[in-house]
């Protein structure tokens, strides 16, 4: 093979690998990347997003919190507190108002363990201005969607810590 023709194939071959490295790179988020993933505002969008595409169980507790800590009403005498990547570093840096796409999912046990619904909060900026744009959802255990969107009752009773970003847990700041 004459020199040129080696060089000229070598040159081909490097491009193709360059090409295939974009692409699986974009195919392929980092875990950190998918935490940036906003789902749509709705109960199925959001449940298929953290029980498939990024198990929240798999997530960082509420800092601060353990594995069944004490709750209040009327979420349970049990919590289970989960926290996305993206609102734990939130959290630890303190920068007030968490991220737009910020999730916190906490699992409401009773007094016997046994798990009774599952409320989340999802960040979406401009989705709901004067509820501190959270949506809110509630899901039963085997997984069924009870509550979503602009959860009146959630809305009224999380007001009452609008001046943390509406989370009672503990300061944002
Ligand atoms: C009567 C008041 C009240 C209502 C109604 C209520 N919550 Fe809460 N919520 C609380 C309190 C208090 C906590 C803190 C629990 C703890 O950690 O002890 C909390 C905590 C949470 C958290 C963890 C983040 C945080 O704020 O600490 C989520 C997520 C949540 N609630 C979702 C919901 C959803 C979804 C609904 C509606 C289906 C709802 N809540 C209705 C009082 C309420």
């Amino acid at each position: 093979m004459k020199k040129w023709m080696v060089l000229f194939l070598a040159a081909i071959l490097t491009m193709g690998q360059l090409a295939c490295k974009n692409e699986s790179s974009e195919n392929l988020p980092s875990a950190g990347e998918a935490a940036l993933d906003r789902p749509e505002p709705t109960g199925s969008a959001v449940l298929e997003f953290i029980s498939k595409r990024d198990d929240y169980r798999q997530w960082p507790l509420y800092p601060g919190k353990i594995v069944l800590s004490p709750g209040r009403h009327p979420h349970g005498s049990l919590l289970i507190t989960y926290v996305s990547p993206n609102t734990l570093k939130a959290l630890r840096n303190r920068t007030g108002r968490l991220p737009d796409g910020a999730i916190l999912i906490k699992e409401n046990y009773s007094r016997q363990k046994k798990l009774l619904s599952t409320t989340v909060m999802y960040r979406l900026e401009g989705y709901n201005p004067t509820g501190g744009d959270w949506f809110w959802l509630k899901i039963s255990p085997n997984r069924l969607i009870l509550e979503e969107g602009k959860v009146k009752e959630c809305i009224e009773c999380h007001r009452a810590v609008q001046n943390n970003d509406w989370i009672f847990s503990d300061s944002v700041e």
